[in-house]
């Protein structure tokens, strides 16, 4: 391949090099004709292939033939604990994506889920750093082993969307490199990512899509990372900065192609003719330049390029049936008083389904990753046809109006009336299913704004509680990718934690409800009793959301779980929870050699078995602390995990090996890892809430 790459830099003029490095229309960069080089074409998102868009603006093109599989959000594919499940899914996302000639698919995001109120956390895979990794690998590799470059994003720090565009984030190295930026490493490192995203936010002071320490520095060189950096749509502001730090192809910048009324505005991209002047000029080294068009031409050669790629395919039933199986394997059992939960099937009850969310499209919205799905089948009907002998009655409850990116428009809705009508109904019905929670509207797990409330709008608290004094069978079911506040839980008998869930939303939710499929997701992310719990909420704004567009992460590496165990704040559901029809019990074995050498990976055994009296999965979780240090440490940290099924009274028993280099910790002073010597605790369970289950010594020869 670089023969290649050095065959065709030898062939083309400079003008071409120019054109190759930014785009040429909304989602399309620039091939050369002369040399049969083919354009590159992008897309949005990391849940499905977006609907084609102008090649001039953000409009929708109107093709009636770009609906595509809507899966289910990455949140939810982070819940499923199953790295299996998520090189599927990438690989079933990028046959869509050739069957729609797109070249690169803008996913996945892996942004660290900080703030409960961040609008795009929905598109991220949680609040743990080796979750993250553990998911995004696979969902790379099975992305590119379709010839289609996965887009690893937004880098880096870019955990909110207020001020999205200019918050200048400040945070200590050691919370930099072992929070936000290991699934990025290992998306580089372990799945050999073509292509990452750079963030819209600056870091230290410089935009992030032409950040010299991230780009040059830790990526490029500590990381060794040979595909391109693509900004932003917008995230460019500096030729110069773009030229020396590590861009490699601008998008999106804000001429908007014909819309100036010049010749191609495209001319006017911070790398097009700025920077061939200054080539020219001989104030910036043509070798600036050849670089990026070598990871250019080296991301074509892997795609665009690239002979016998696989034909793809789209819509097809296996997609529609591996979008189901993310869902159900997602959803997450919250709480399931009195074993409410499941519901026959074959019941012939009265069940309300009240609230907006039973039947409100939810793969529109959100932003860039909306998608024209082909199917979506809603809560309502799926809830109809898993229990056909049912009376179903529904409600909407409350209405938010009809959500455009951007805004939300008042509901033309009487909301009083609507609220009548829901408590009527509560009241003739055996079964309330409240569907609610947030709708990826602004300020709502939307792009481009983050929440105002931890609490859910629309007064659905009091609806809910109202409801649930009407009617003691009530359960909840949560449609968000975000934390809430649950002032009324202790008065519903059932929770469920059932996300965006895309084209087979319906069926994955009615096979949950029925017990046809037994839930097996765990919380990607704590869900805090309240805002002020959560680190990144409890030093004031200028941990969130900044104060004047300076951000400083004052929580450092306590994100999340590390937060709650290390302040002893009892969370309302800890990281890694969540519930089944069927109980199982862990056993762990604890090893014979309890000290090891740098070097060494521990190795036991758990023993787990289905106690209970259906099949069901669970997700054992290993978490590793070290009370005595020399730096300020989390409690504990995820350094393994499994899921397995087992049928009922099942036993198996799982071999764990955890390489202890793991548990390094970064070392500001020396900008490297290092591993401590001494006492660790091991901690084996299924969420973060857990006690320890034995010790380990560990002997580091001094350096
Ligand atoms: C958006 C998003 C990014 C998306 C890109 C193209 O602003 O930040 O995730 O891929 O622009 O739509």
């Amino acid at each position: 391949m670089e023969a290649q790459i050095d065959g065709l830099i030898s062939q083309l003029s400079l003008d071409e090099k120019i054109k190759l490095i930014h785009a040429q229309s909304k989602f399309t960069s620039a091939g050369v004709d002369r040399l049969g080089i083919p354009e590159l074409h992008l897309s949005d998102g990391p849940h499905g292939v977006r609907e084609e868009i102008d090649w001039d603006d953000w409009a929708s093109a109107g093709w009636t033939n770009d609906s595509v599989t809507a899966f289910p959000a990455l949140s939810c594919l982070a819940a499923t604990f199953n790295p299996d499940l998520a090189f599927h899914y990438g690989q079933a996302l990028a046959e869509e994506a050739r069957y729609r000639n797109k070249d690169v698919i803008l996913g996945p995001g892996v942004n660290i889920y900080r703030s409960p109120l961040n609008g795009r956390n929905f598109e991220y895979m949680g609040e743990d750093p080796f979750l993250a990794s553990q998911m995004a690998v696979p969902y790379i590799r099975g992305v590119q082993s379709m010839g289609v470059a996965a887009c690893v994003k937004h880098f880096a720090l870019n955990n909110q969307e207020q001020w999205r565009n200019n918050v200048n984030v400040e945070v200590s190295d050691r919370a930099l490199h072992e929070i936000y930026l290991p699934a990025f490493k290992a998306s580089v490192e372990e799945a050999g990512v073509w292509s990452i995203m750079g963030a819209y936010n600056q870091y230290r002071g410089q935009h992030c899509c032409h950040n010299e320490r991230l780009l040059k520095q830790i990526l490029k060189e500590d990381w060794a990372f040979d595909g391109a950096v693509i900004s932003d749509w917008g995230g460019t502001h500096s030729t110069l900065e773009a030229a020396l730090n590590g861009l490699d192809l601008e998008m999106g910048t804000g001429t908007d192609g014909l819309s100036t009324n010049r010749k191609n505005a495209y001319d006017d991209y911070f790398l097009a003719k700025p920077l061939l002047e200054k080539i020219e000029q001989g104030s910036i080294e043509v070798e600036i330049l050849n670089d990026k068009v070598q990871r250019i031409l080296r991301l074509m050669l892997r795609t665009s390029l690239k002979e016998n790629r696989p034909r793809g395919r789209m819509n097809n039933p296996e997609h529609l049936d591996l979008a189901e199986k993310v869902a159900t394997e997602g959803i997450v059992l919250l709480k399931n008083e009195d074993s409410f939960l499941p519901i026959d099937p074959n019941t012939e009850l009265t069940i309300a389904i009240i609230g907006e969310n039973a039947t409100r499209q939810m793969t529109l919205g959100g932003g860039s990753s909306a998608l024209k799905a082909k199917h979506e089948i809603s809560p309502l009907e799926g809830i109809k046809a898993q229990f056909p002998k049912a009376n179903i009655l529904h409600s909407v409850g409350y209405a938010s109006g009809p959500s455009i990116w951007g805004r939300t428009e008042d509901s033309k809705l009487n909301a009083d009336s609507l609220r009548k009508e829901a408590l009527t109904l509560a009241g003739q019905a055996d079964i309330v299913l409240f569907i609610g929670g947030l709708n990826k509207s602004y300020q709502q797990d939307c792009e481009g704004g983050d929440r105002l409330s931890y609490h859910l709008p629309f007064k659905q608290d009091d609806l809910i509680s109202e409801i649930a004094a009407i009617n003691k069978n009530t359960a909840l079911l949560l449609v968000s990718g975000n934390a809430v506040a649950m002032p009324w839980l202790h008065k519903v008998k059932a929770l469920l934690q059932v996300w965006y869930l895309g084209s087979q939303t319906g069926p994955a939710i009615g096979a949950i409800l029925s017990g046809e499929v037994n839930p097996s997701g765990k919380l990607p992310f704590t869900i805090a009793k309240e805002l002020s719990d959560n680190g990144a909420h409890s030093s004031g704004p200028l941990s969130y959301p900044g104060i004047k567009f300076e951000q400083n992460y004052l929580e450092d590496i306590l994100v999340g779980y590390r937060w709650h165990d290390t302040k002893t704040i009892l969370p309302q559901f800890p990281f890694g929870y969540g519930l089944s029809y069927t109980d199982f019990h862990l056993n762990t074995i604890v090893p014979a050699t309890k000290t090891l050498q740098a070097g060494d990976s521990l190795a036991f055994q758990v023993a787990l078995s289905n106690t209970g009296k259906t099949t069901g999965a669970t997700v054992v979780q290993v978490y590793i602390g070290k009370a005595e240090s020399a730096v300020p440490r989390a409690l504990k940290e995820l350094k393994a995990f499994k899921k397995i099924e087992l049928k009922a009274g099942e036993k198996q028993n799982l071999l764990f090996k955890l390489p202890v280099q793991d548990w390094a910790y970064y070392d500001q002073d020396i900008n490297n890892w290092k591993l401590e010597p001494g006492t660790y605790t091991v901690y084996v369970g299924f969420s973060s809430a857990i006690s320890p289950s034995f010790q380990v010594d560990l002997i580091v020869p001094n350096d």
